[in-house]
């Protein structure tokens, strides 16, 4: 199928063109994101690939319809970023990936949670420096620690696997209890129980109507004092002014995030000659407890190969008409 890829990177490039051997679609990349302003770009392409940042709003579904474009192919799991509705009066066929290494995103989460507790982007730039000083760089073990586990899909199993190995005990809140978190001993509890009992929280549920601003000045009142807060799911599930304050009063004691709330037109771009006009992630980025990571949870070998296969395949399906059981069905 002729598709158009927006927001591509040399490493989307590679690993598509490399799997659309076996595949044969019709591939054009484009550095932008779609938005209404490119729009244009996919004038004449039947399916458009897009990622978690492009803009498909209203007003771009219409512009890109308009032009012929009937698939939209998701190159992730979120689809936070699609108005559903439009897509759906406009007979848009969307479909996604749903799973493609939830082990890639749980372990970038085990991995925020090391570098803050040892303080290792510290204790790398100290010893660079000569500095072989520990002072300021205490810890504290994960053994027998409590963490709360927010959303128990594929990626909260997986982190809840290998928190477990940590010998830390879990707590878990989700709206459908995972039969396997429950068979390794998480105990289900109520969010507000959970954020008052966990030492760490680690958010893996999708950003929802329901879920957005799930920690909020409200539910922050419920943690732990000096709680360390993870979220690699999603900008959205954060209220980050509230956290800010909550990081000021030490409520939040550490705060791990690779997902934030403005994240479009400023993750994935190298800004480094840039002053950043964002006052409160120019804010965050100030506090020694806080590490950010620019959305790389996804960003392994083995995610990005089962990206693009999954993708392809799923422009095979709607190509010949063969059922695509990685629709996203609008409600
Ligand atoms: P999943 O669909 O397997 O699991 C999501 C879980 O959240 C389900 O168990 C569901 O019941 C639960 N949930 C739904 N509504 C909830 C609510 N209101 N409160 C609590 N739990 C609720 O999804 P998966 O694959 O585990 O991914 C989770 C999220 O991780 C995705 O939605 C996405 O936002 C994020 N993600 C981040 C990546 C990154 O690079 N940082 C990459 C891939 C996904």
């Amino acid at each position: 199928m002729k598709t158009a890829f927006f927001n591509t990177k040399r490493y989307d490039e590679r690993s598509f063109t490399e799997i659309n051997r076996a595949y044969g679609h019709e591939l054009t990349f484009f550095e932008p994101r779609l938005t209404p302003e490119t729009a244009s770009l996919a004038s004449g392409f039947p399916a458009v690939c897009v990622f978690i940042n492009d803009d498909l709003g209203e007003e771009t579904l219409r512009a890109i319809s308009t032009t012929g474009t009937q698939v939209i192919a998701l190159r992730c799991a979120g689809f936070n970023n699609i108005n559903l509705a439009v897509a759906k009066e406009l007979g848009l066929t969307i479909v996604r990936v749903p799973a493609y290494s939830p082990y890639a995103v749980a372990e970038h989460a085990v991995g925020l949670i090391m570098t803050l507790n040892r303080k290792l982007y510290r204790a790398y730039n100290r010893v660079r420096d000569d500095n072989f000083s520990l002072d300021g760089l205490l810890g504290f073990d994960l053994h027998g620690k409590t963490v709360g586990v927010v959303g128990t899909g594929k990626i909260g199993q997986c982190f809840a696997q290998i928190m477990n190995g940590f010998g830390c005990q879990l707590l878990a809140y989700d709206v459908q209890p995972n039969p396997a978190c429950v068979e390794l001993g998480v105990d289900y509890v109520e969010l507000p129980q959970l954020l008052s009992r966990a030492d760490i929280i680690s958010l893996h549920c999708p950003l929802l109507p329901a879920t957005h601003h799930l920690i909020n000045a409200q539910s922050l009142q419920h943690l732990k004092p000096g709680a360390m807060l993870i979220n690699t799911s999603r900008g959205g599930l954060i209220d980050t002014p509230a956290v800010i304050e909550a990081i000021k009063s030490g409520r939040v004691g550490y705060l791990g995030i690779d997902v934030y709330e403005q994240e479009g037109g400023l993750f994935f771009e190298d800004l480094s000659d840039t002053v950043i006009q964002d006052d409160t992630f120019q804010l965050l980025q100030s506090f020694p407890n806080v590490v950010i990571t620019a959305h790389q949870g996804f960003f392994t070998q083995e995610a990005l190969h089962n990206i693009a296969e999954t993708t392809l395949s799923n422009l095979t399906d709607i190509e010949i008409g063969r059922p695509c059981n990685h629709e996203v069905i609008a409600p």
